[in-house]
């Protein structure tokens, strides 16, 4: 009976696939980390054929798990890591360039260039984006101002460009679809938010030609079926989000005001604004939820580039610890007579400093500072982080200050994290049964279009809390904890 769904999270240290059945129940997962290339300092790469490779064998693995075959599956749903940038040769589908990621920093003089300019009022007024080498246009431009001929290929329609959900979209279908969804679309400095379309006034600043971009299509859109022969049967591919997209759905966030943070490699803090695309005064992105059916959502965001990404350095950097979730416990036992305090800017700051130079720093290091007032640190940071973001969107949103925050993603499982996060924010933190929700967010919009689920609200009704943090560090502590990491910013910074 094909009433399973899969879900694809191609994230950006490893990728997943996870069947859900019709109950939303997880009955089988395949998972592969892959590896990182850091050619260069604030350099980061990704191999797209390990990319791909992963997809199909943790996509096979999940679904003998599951004890099922393809034909027992009713529609794929995908999301990832979003900004990434791959351009593919048209003819062979081989791509020409690892694949510029994210958290890439090597365009940091394209835009400031485009600041000297004066284009940033442009860019936010179109884009929602701020300008940054996070966003996926200028690193296109990069590849193809860097290998070879590649430009001219660009030009003549010989190349494709795609965000990860892209290159998978085109892979899976046998090269078949280029497509993309709207909020990969959205992260690329080269889509107009406003009219839902790619821009040529963007694409000819930032130095992309039109030919290379992919068709945009809603969030529950059809994008093709899989080509059988990987498989063993055609499915439909019915979903595909951004990551923090995904995971906005997957958190029921439906209702304006509603929020959400997901602690993966980075972490993205978004608020629904409902069909008001509200103009941030703090410095956050204005983006898109979601499209669904023609509809646009639209949020804000506050995009921090590492949070579990400063746990992996502990373990794979400083061998403090040897598997990430030993950090929580250690974090407890910390000495709390130590300011300990980590700025980790390994690949700058993003929102709401934007500062794509800066680069991480500690303060407050003593002669008993160990492992155990590191891992403090590093949780610490990131609970800082949200701090900051939440702020920026109590700012900027007026539809009343959002009270609850839901949470998801690894960093969540620890309890010392989630408790430090609802004392730092003085607000309550929700955790979920269900903490696979970016997961779960693109099996929805797959699994809904498929006819297996129900509408939203019966989505929504669903989503259910497995535990509450609520704040309960005395004011005074929380004010001084607050007043060293604005202080430990202030001195990383490289523009004050
Ligand atoms: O914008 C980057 C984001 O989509 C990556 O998410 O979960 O891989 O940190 P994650």
């Amino acid at each position: 009976m094909a009433g399973f769904i899969v879900a694809i999270d191609q994230g950006t240290t490893s990728t997943r696939a996870i069947v859900f059945d019709e109950t939303y129940r997880v009955r089988g997962v395949g998972q592969q980390e892959f590896q990182q290339h850091f050619p260069r300092s604030g350099w980061v790469e990704h191999d797209p054929e390990e990319i791909w490779t992963s997809t199909v064998q943790t996509v096979r693995t999940a679904l003998a798990e599951a004890l099922i075959s393809a034909s027992d599956v009713a529609a794929i749903g995908i999301t990832n890591q979003r900004e990434t940038a791959v351009v593919w040769d048209r003819d062979t589908g081989k791509p020409i360039h690892n694949a510029v990621v994210w958290q890439d920093r090597r365009t940091a003089e394209t835009c400031r260039r485009l600041l000297d300019d004066g284009l940033e009022a442009l860019l936010i007024e179109k884009t929602g984006l701020l300008v940054d080498p996070y966003f996926s246009g200028t690193k296109v431009a990069w590849i193809l101002d860097h290998v070879e001929g590649a430009r001219a290929r660009a030009e003549a329609g010989r190349l494709a460009f795609g965000t990860i959900d892209s290159f998978l979209l085109w892979r899976l279908t046998g090269g078949r679809v280029h497509a993309c969804d709207a909020t990969n679309a959205a992260r690329t400095q080269l889509y107009d938010i406003g009219t839902g379309a790619w821009d040529d006034e963007l694409c000819r600043l930032i130095k992309v030609p039109m030919a290379v971009l992919p068709e945009v299509r809603d969030c529950d859109a059809d994008f093709g079926t899989t080509d059988p022969s990987l498989f063993g049967a055609a499915i439909p591919i019915l979903g595909v989000a951004g990551d923090q997209h995904a995971a906005v759905i997957g958190q029921a966030c439906f209702r304006p005001g509603m929020v959400k943070s997901t602690y993966g490699t980075g972490c993205f803090a978004l608020i629904n604004t409902g069909e008001t695309r509200v103009a941030s005064r703090s410095r956050l992105l204005t983006t898109l939820a979601y499209r669904l059916s023609g509809k646009t959502t639209y949020a804000l965001e506050g995009s921090i580039f590492v949070a579990g990404a400063a746990v992996q350095w502990l373990r794979d950097g400083l061998g403090l610890v040897s598997r990430a979730d030993e950090t929580g416990p250690l974090a407890a036992e910390a000495d709390e007579a130590q300011d300990v305090v980590m700025v980790p800017a390994f690949t700058g700051l993003g929102a709401p400093w934007w500062d794509p130079d800066a680069r991480g720093a500690i303060f407050g290091l003593t002669r008993r500072t160990g492992p155990k007032e590191m891992a403090r640190a590093a949780l610490e940071a990131v609970c800082f982080q949200t701090h900051d973001l939440l702020s920026a969107m109590n700012r900027d949103w007026e539809g009343g200050e959002p009270t609850v925050l839901r949470v998801d993603g690894g960093m969540v499982a620890s309890d010392w994290t989630m408790q430090r996060l609802a004392d730092l924010l003085d607000a309550p933190v929700d955790r979920p049964v269900v903490l696979e929700t970016t997961a779960l967010g693109a099996a929805w919009l797959a699994g809904h279009k498929a006819g297996v689920w129900p509408d939203q609200e019966g989505f929504a009704g669903s989503w259910r809390r497995e535990s509450r943090f609520e704040p309960a560090m005395p004011a005074v502590e929380r004010g001084r904890r607050l007043t060293l990491w604005s202080d430990a910013v202030r001195r990383t910074l490289t523009r004050n």
